[in-house]
This record gives structure tokens, sequence and C-alpha cells, in this order.
């Protein structure tokens, strides 16, 4: 079974490229343009990063301009067009989910965590800058990401309201408490699934609830959106896995094989049963989109390119079950 060329994630981990401008080459992208704008506003950080006479300023700058997807800033500026509130306030919140995805990614690869060499296509950061460097650089991007969402153009209430949705995602109710569960070597199915909330959806709940945040959403399509972030954590965490188990690094990018040391989806299950858990979780996404009213949308378009409802491989799967 070998779906890691078909999947859109396939082959494609620096997203897709953008004209010479800059802008993507099909207008009616919107997913394209919505990640073309998100790297612009990162350019124009990074640039003066580079610029601001410090020695880390041009080491985070390095960090961010290393590109991957962009899958959860993209995402958040395509909910956000879909609820009519795109503004320059929900770019700087989308800047600083990627900010803290990416410090994610440095500190995970590091040698006392995966001991990942490649990454986003390129020798891993922390390869590149060492590892005391690369600590330094995750702890401040984690600090940039707040001071972002705290300046950007927004009332009081929503800026503190952002700044404390990143800090959730990011301690003993997100990422840190998943990252350290990933490396206990005691796994079960609920433990996996607890696993993938914390490490991968909390920050996903977190965009989304910085989109319902500044577009004034009200409780009940808060909590939905909420829920969808979840499901997409685990989808997401859950192709991930797979695709570490049967992809190569031409097609992601980064170093694979990790998981078959007893982490992830595939230190509880088989490659079968992960495959159809995936296809299960997918469902219940799409019924959580429609719920939430995506459902057709550019929102609900663009996760099925890196999110597909049917992993090839899956008659075949099937077959041999
Ligand atoms: C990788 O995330 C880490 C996981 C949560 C599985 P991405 O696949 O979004 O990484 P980039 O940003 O595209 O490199
Ligand atoms: C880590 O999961 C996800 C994070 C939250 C950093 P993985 O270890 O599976 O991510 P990759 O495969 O290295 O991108
Ligand atoms: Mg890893
Ligand atoms: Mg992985």
């Amino acid at each position: 079974m070998d779906f890691s060329k078909d999947s859109s994630r396939g082959g494609q981990h620096a997203g897709p490229p953008d004209g010479p401008d800059g802008k993507p080459h099909d207008p009616a992208d919107h997913a394209g343009t919505a990640r073309a704008r998100l790297r612009a506003r990162i350019g124009a950080l990074t640039t003066g990063m580079r610029a601001d006479g410090s020695r880390l300023g041009p080491v985070l700058a390095d960090a961010l301009d290393t590109q991957g997807k962009c899958f959860r800033g993209t995402l958040m500026l395509l909910t956000a067009e879909a609820l009519g509130a795109a503004g320059d306030a929900v770019l700087d919140a989308a800047v600083a989910c990627e900010m803290i995805h990416t410090a994610s990614l440095l500190i995970d690869d590091l040698p006392s965590m995966d001991n990942a060499a490649l990454r986003r296509g390129t020798p891993a950061f922390h390869v590149r800058h060492g590892e005391a460097t690369t600590i330094l650089a995750g702890i401040a991007l984690l600090a940039e990401a707040v001071r972002l969402v705290s300046r950007a153009p927004a009332d009081a209430g929503k800026r503190a309201g952002m700044a404390a949705l990143l800090a959730d995602a990011v301690g003993t109710a997100g990422l840190c408490e998943g990252q350290l569960r990933d490396l206990s070597p005691e796994k079960s199915a609920q433990g996996i699934k607890a696993e993938h909330d914390l490490k991968t959806g909390a920050l996903f709940v977190c965009g989304f609830d910085m989109v319902a945040l500044a577009a004034g959403c009200g409780a009940d399509r808060q909590k939905g959106m909420a829920a969808l972030g979840l499901l997409l954590g685990r989808c997401f965490q859950c192709l991930d896995d797979l695709l570490d188990a049967v992809g190569t690094e031409e097609s992601t990018g980064k170093t694979v094989g990790r998981d078959g040391a007893g982490r992830g989806q595939l230190a509880v299950r088989g490659l079968d049963d992960a495959v159809a858990l995936y296809h299960a979780m997918r469902a219940d996404l799409d019924r959580s989109l429609s719920d939430c009213g995506f459902a057709g949308t550019a929102v609900d378009r663009y996760i099925a390119q890196v999110l597909p409802r049917d992993l090839p491989g899956r008659d075949a799967a099937a077959a041999s079950a």
C-alpha cells in the first residue's frame, strides 16, 4: 500500500508554488491566495527580524522562511473569509499559529525528542544551527507569537483573548503536554487519541477559536468550530503517522520511520486498521464541516486537498482484510 504519492501532501510538503510576484497563479485558487497573503505577512516580519540588530532575529527569520504547507494559517484565513472577518487581526493570529507550529517542529526534531535530521526538505534546524540555538529559537518563537497577537489591530479584549488562547494551546492543555505523552512508551488506543488532541488538535482548535473570537461568533458556532478543530487534528496526525510508515523522505520532506519505534497510531494498530480509522475520522470531519456550515466552501475544498477523503490503497486494504 502506498498512498503517499497520490496524497496532495506527498511531494508538496512546501505547499503549492506561488507566482513570481508572490501571488498564486490561479486567481480562483482561494487557498493559494490566502497562503500568499500569509506568506507575505511572514515575509514582512522576517525582513524586520533580519534587520533588527539582534543575533536571534535572523535565526528566527530562517526558521520562518523555511516554508511548510502553512495549513493552519491558510485554513484560518479561509475560515475567517467564510465568516466575513478576514481582516488584519486574523492575519496576525494566523501568522502566530504558524510561529507556534514552527517552534513545535524545531523542538520536535531535536536529538532528545524525535532526533530527525530532515525537515521541510532541508536539514533540520538543529542540524543547521545546533541544539542550544534551536531551543532558544523555539522559546523565542512562542514569545513572538504571543507578542504579535497582543499588538494585533483589534480591540484590547480580543487581543487579550487571542493571547490567552495561544497560551492554552501550548501548555498543560496543549502541545507540550501532548509531546511529553508522545515520548512515553506506555501506549493505548485511547491514550493516542488524547495525545493527538493535545499535541496536534489543540493548535487547530486555538486557530478556530481565534477566528471565532475575531468574527464575534456566538457560543454555538464557536463550540462547533472547536469540535471541528479536534477532528482535524485527529485526521491530520493519523495521516501523518501513516505517511511516516509508507512515505519517503522525498515525498514528505522530512525524516520518516520514526514511529516504527512505537509512536503514533501505528504503535497501537496495524496499517490497515489505521487506514480504516483515518477514513472513519474523515467521515466525522465531513459531518462536522457540514454542522459548521462549511460544506462545499473553500474551507471544505482546502481541507480535502490536504486530507483526502479516500486514501489510495483503501480497496487493497479492504481486500486483504
Ligand atoms: C507536521 O505538520 C507536524 C504534525 C502535526 C504532524 P505539517 O505537516 O503541517 O508541517 P509543515 O508546516 O507543512 O512543515
Ligand atoms: C509532532 O508529531 C507534532 C507536533 C506537534 C510537533 P510528529 O513527530 O509525528 O510530527 P513530524 O512527523 O515530525 O512532523
Ligand atoms: Mg516528529
Ligand atoms: Mg509524524
